[in-house]
């Protein structure tokens, strides 16, 4: 026994070095002082008394279980390690794995080409064990490769890189071929500009071509500085794999992005057919558009429905194709015989929409945009609804639509003051309009309303937004009527006069 009290460790050559020294502190014989010999001499050196018996056979045999005992634990040890290094293994090897597992879970969840990229750059962070991952586009009418995604970059903003420009993401685009850099600094393509601009120190880089299914490259997807060493094979591998994935959601949402675009501008010429049949209602349906869409946004419409609004709004008169001019163009008040044919646009914007195949998303649109004269008391037309029966996104049309109405220029009167407006408006709360439709519009921010209605003039909107920014409709039209300003709101009503009534033939006279 040593002087401590503590056994000291058994040396021997037998043994494997990983067990040896953690084995040898927690095994002794009992009574058998071990430590004291040394290595091999067990056999003849060993303290008979500890033993506590002389009988050197007796003494072998105990030292060979003591030798066996050792050798298990060793063993059973090295298994151990050897089971938790196959466990680290697996999981690595697993990583990559439930990472794309949740890559596919987001795509069969998620349609928003932002959100999905964030899902797999974020999943590739993990699984290539890296510290960036930044998703590029390509816009080929700017030659320009454009970050989609820049994960890890603090403070991120958009960074923009010429297609011919020397940087190794041009190069991958140009030449559609993955570039694996161990050290960026001792290639030449990379640029330590880049660096010096964001503070950021690049060591390993791997791009990797987004390829449409054309074969065209339509972006790079760049991953840096690996943890631990460059970039390996395997890590190419599963580059390659998720950026076809990533290339497949962008060139969907590009496509997508192309339908959504050609859809709207043809139902905006479309609209825009009915408006210019008469010069006094050009632009009409685009106006009615912006307020509804800020009205919907100010009551927080959910994203779907915002584009059911914006088309409904869009197509709301596309009926009166089918009434005659003679009576779109009349001056002065309609007989009840025209006011019913003119009334018949409700119902044939419905028929003719209805023969639109509207994704299912839209599928609402023909309704929602044939109820726009419909009012809350059940007074309206064409189909008399009342109430909550009304589509909520046609109680804000019936809004946007009437004040457009008033505040523009009719064949036989000019733009309607807008405190007179106001008072229509206010009446119409709970008979006509859904009163908490008026509040919305009401508390809109006067400088968005101002740019909506001063949109189709001729003379192109051009007034001081920053003398409105602080001002809401509702306190505008207190300003116009007569209201006290504020601090700050000196002048304000002249400013508006200036605009409202600018280039208006004063001799109109009003018939409302
Ligand atoms: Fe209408």
């Amino acid at each position: 026994m040593a002087k401590d009290g503590k056994a000291k460790p058994v040396k021997s050559t037998q043994k494997a070095p990983v067990a040896e020294k953690k084995e040898s502190q927690d095994v002794s014989l009992p009574g058998h002082d071990h430590a004291a010999h040394a290595p091999g001499d067990c056999a003849t050196a060993v303290n008979p008394g500890s033993i506590g018996h002389d009988d050197p056979e007796t003494r072998g045999d105990s030292l060979t279980k003591f030798e066996a005992e050792l050798n298990k634990r060793e063993v059973d040890l090295i298994e151990r390690e050897i089971k938790s290094l196959r466990q680290q293994e697996e999981l690595d090897r697993l990583r990559p794995l439930s990472g794309l597992y949740r890559v596919v879970r987001a795509m069969a969840s998620e349609r928003r080409l932002d959100s999905l990229l964030d899902v797999i750059t974020r999943e590739t962070q993990v699984m290539l064990r890296c510290d960036r991952c930044s998703v590029f586009v390509l816009d080929a009418q700017a030659a320009e490769l454009w970050t989609q995604v820049a994960m890890g970059l603090v403070g991120h903003r958009m960074i923009r890189i010429p297609i011919t420009g020397n940087s190794i993401v041009a190069e991958c685009a140009r030449t559609a071929r993955m570039i694996n850099i161990p050290d960026a600094y001792q290639d030449p393509r990379f640029d330590p500009a880049v660096d010096r601009n964001t503070g950021y120190q690049t060591s390993s880089v791997l791009c990797v071509p987004m390829l449409a299914r054309g074969g065209e490259v339509i972006g790079v997807f760049q991953v840096l500085n690996k943890q631990n060493g460059p970039f390996t094979n395997e890590d190419e591998d599963w580059l390659e794999g998720l950026t076809a994935v990533a290339a497949g959601l962008i060139e969907q949402a590009q496509a997508y992005g192309e339908i959504e675009r050609f859809v709207d501008k043809t139902l905006e010429t479309l609209a825009q057919t009915i408006d210019q049949r008469d010069p006094l209602t050009a632009g009409h349906s685009i106006r009615v558009t912006n307020y509804s869409l800020l009205v919907g946004q100010a009551m927080n419409v959910p994203d779907d429905d915002i584009d059911v609004l914006r088309y409904s709004a869009m197509m709301h008169d596309y009926g009166k194709i089918g009434v005659p001019e003679k009576i779109l163009w009349k001056d002065g008040r309609l007989t009840p015989e025209e006011y019913a044919t003119v009334q018949k646009h409700a119902s044939i914007t419905y028929d003719l929409l209805s023969n639109l195949p509207f994704t299912r998303r839209l599928k609402d649109v023909p309704f929602v945009a044939s109820c726009h004269h419909e009012k809350v008391d059940g007074s309206g037309y064409y189909r008399g609804l009342k109430g909550d029966d009304i589509p909520f996104l046609s109680r804000i049309i019936a809004v946007a639509d009437v004040f457009d109405a008033l505040t523009s220029v009719r064949h036989y009167r000019n733009r309607m003051p807008i405190e007179k407006v106001a008072e229509i408006m206010n009446n119409g709360r709970d008979n006509h309009f859904d009163s908490s439709c008026v509040d919305a519009f009401f508390q809109l921010p006067c400088h968005r309303v101002i740019a909506v209605l001063e949109s189709e003039r001729d003379r192109a909107a051009n007034f001081d937004a920053e003398v409105f920014k602080q001002l809401s409709w509702q306190r505008l039209v207190e300003l116009v009527s007569g209201a006290n300003p504020k601090r700050g709101e000196e002048g304000i009503n002249e400013a508006f006069d200036r605009i409202y009534n600018a280039g208006l033939p004063a001799d109109y006279q009003s018939l409302d």
